[in-house]
Protein backbone atom coordinates (compact mmCIF):
# COMPACT_ATOMS: atom_id res chain seq x y z
CA UNK A 1 0.00 0.00 0.00
CA UNK A 2 1.17 3.34 -0.82
CA UNK A 3 1.99 5.83 1.63
CA UNK A 4 1.49 9.37 0.80
CA UNK A 5 2.71 12.28 2.96
CA UNK A 6 0.47 15.30 3.15
CA UNK A 7 2.38 18.45 4.98
CA UNK A 8 4.43 15.63 6.66
CA UNK A 9 1.73 13.98 8.33
CA UNK A 10 1.99 10.34 6.18
CA UNK A 11 -0.71 7.84 5.85
CA UNK A 12 -1.15 4.32 3.71
CA UNK A 13 -3.31 5.06 0.55
CA UNK A 14 -5.15 2.46 -1.40
CA UNK A 15 -3.07 1.37 -4.59
CA UNK A 16 -4.36 3.30 -7.15
CA UNK A 17 -6.60 5.87 -5.88
CA UNK A 18 -6.57 9.68 -7.00
CA UNK A 19 -4.02 11.52 -5.16
CA UNK A 20 -6.92 14.56 -5.31
CA UNK A 21 -8.82 12.16 -3.35
CA UNK A 22 -6.38 10.68 -0.96
CA UNK A 23 -5.59 13.90 -0.09
CA UNK A 24 -9.45 15.20 0.38
CA UNK A 25 -9.17 11.57 2.59
CA UNK A 26 -6.48 12.89 4.97
CA UNK A 27 -8.97 15.55 6.25
CA UNK A 28 -6.97 18.46 4.17
CA UNK A 29 -9.89 20.42 1.96
CA UNK A 30 -7.77 21.08 -1.35
CA UNK A 31 -9.49 22.72 -3.88
CA UNK A 32 -11.11 20.60 -7.27
CA UNK A 33 -13.19 23.41 -8.38
CA UNK A 34 -14.01 21.88 -12.11
CA UNK A 35 -14.65 18.55 -10.57
CA UNK A 36 -11.26 16.50 -11.59
CA UNK A 37 -11.48 17.30 -15.20
CA UNK A 38 -8.08 19.13 -15.58
CA UNK A 39 -9.18 22.48 -16.14
CA UNK A 40 -9.15 24.43 -12.77
CA UNK A 41 -5.67 23.94 -11.69
CA UNK A 42 -7.02 24.47 -7.80
CA UNK A 43 -6.05 20.40 -7.60
CA UNK A 44 -2.30 21.36 -7.54
CA UNK A 45 0.14 20.31 -5.36
CA UNK A 46 3.87 20.78 -4.97
CA UNK A 47 5.78 17.53 -5.16
CA UNK A 48 8.58 17.20 -1.65
CA UNK A 49 9.02 13.51 -3.34
CA UNK A 50 8.00 10.73 -5.40
CA UNK A 51 6.88 12.77 -8.24
CA UNK A 52 5.13 10.61 -10.83
CA UNK A 53 7.62 10.55 -14.17
CA UNK A 54 4.39 10.59 -16.58
CA UNK A 55 1.52 13.00 -16.61
CA UNK A 56 -1.42 12.75 -18.91
CA UNK A 57 -2.02 15.06 -22.09
CA UNK A 58 -4.76 16.91 -20.20
CA UNK A 59 -2.62 17.91 -17.59
CA UNK A 60 0.30 18.20 -19.82
CA UNK A 61 -2.28 21.01 -21.49
CA UNK A 62 -3.39 23.14 -18.98
CA UNK A 63 0.12 23.65 -16.77
CA UNK A 64 1.60 24.93 -19.80
CA UNK A 65 -1.65 27.31 -20.58
CA UNK A 66 -1.17 28.43 -17.25
CA UNK A 67 2.92 28.84 -17.04
CA UNK A 68 2.55 25.93 -13.98
CA UNK A 69 4.74 23.57 -15.97
CA UNK A 70 7.57 22.68 -13.57
CA UNK A 71 6.55 24.51 -10.68
CA UNK A 72 3.31 22.04 -9.51
CA UNK A 73 1.49 19.18 -10.34
CA UNK A 74 -2.53 18.20 -10.74
CA UNK A 75 -3.47 15.93 -8.33
CA UNK A 76 -6.87 15.14 -10.37
CA UNK A 77 -4.46 13.88 -12.72
CA UNK A 78 -2.09 11.25 -10.88
CA UNK A 79 -2.98 8.07 -8.93
CA UNK A 80 -1.18 6.91 -5.75
CA UNK A 81 1.07 4.14 -7.54
CA UNK A 82 3.90 4.58 -5.06
CA UNK A 83 5.16 6.71 -2.03
CA UNK A 84 4.60 10.54 -2.30
CA UNK A 85 4.89 13.59 -0.60
CA UNK A 86 3.41 16.55 -1.34
CA UNK A 87 2.40 20.02 -0.55
CA UNK A 88 -1.88 21.17 -1.42
CA UNK A 89 -1.35 24.75 -2.44
CA UNK A 90 -4.43 25.80 -3.09
CA UNK A 91 -7.26 24.77 -0.25
CA UNK A 92 -10.39 26.00 1.13
CA UNK A 93 -8.51 27.44 4.82
CA UNK A 94 -6.40 29.44 1.94
CA UNK A 95 -9.25 30.87 0.24
CA UNK A 96 -12.15 31.78 2.43
CA UNK A 97 -14.08 33.14 -0.47
CA UNK A 98 -14.89 29.45 -1.72
CA UNK A 99 -18.53 28.18 -0.95
CA UNK A 100 -17.07 24.46 -1.27
CA UNK A 101 -14.02 22.91 -2.54
CA UNK A 102 -15.87 22.07 -5.95
CA UNK A 103 -17.56 18.86 -7.39
CA UNK A 104 -16.59 15.53 -6.13
CA UNK A 105 -13.96 14.51 -8.73
CA UNK A 106 -14.86 10.45 -10.23
CA UNK A 107 -12.79 7.92 -8.22
CA UNK A 108 -10.96 7.31 -11.87
CA UNK A 109 -8.91 9.95 -13.55
CA UNK A 110 -11.15 12.41 -15.82
CA UNK A 111 -11.10 13.18 -18.85
CA UNK A 112 -9.66 9.49 -19.81
CA UNK A 113 -6.38 9.42 -18.85
CA UNK A 114 -3.60 8.62 -21.47
CA UNK A 115 -0.25 8.81 -19.84
CA UNK A 116 2.34 10.01 -21.53
CA UNK A 117 6.60 10.14 -19.92
CA UNK A 118 6.97 13.87 -19.17
CA UNK A 119 9.87 14.29 -21.91
CA UNK A 120 7.34 12.87 -24.59
CA UNK A 121 4.46 15.02 -23.76
CA UNK A 122 6.33 17.86 -24.22
CA UNK A 123 8.41 17.11 -27.10
CA UNK A 124 4.50 16.38 -29.10
CA UNK A 125 3.15 19.50 -27.70
CA UNK A 126 5.85 21.15 -29.55
CA UNK A 127 5.68 19.26 -33.01
S1 LIG B 1 -7.66 20.66 -12.53
FE1 LIG B 1 -9.60 20.98 -11.61
S2 LIG B 1 -9.64 19.49 -10.10
FE2 LIG B 1 -7.73 19.14 -11.02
Amino acid sequence: MPKLTVDGRTTDVPEGKRLVLAIESTGVPIGHRCGGFARCTTCRVEFQAGEPDTMTRAEYAILSTRELLGQARLSCQIVCDHDMSVRPLLTKDNNPEWDTTGPPPEPTVTPEAAWYPKSEVAREASA
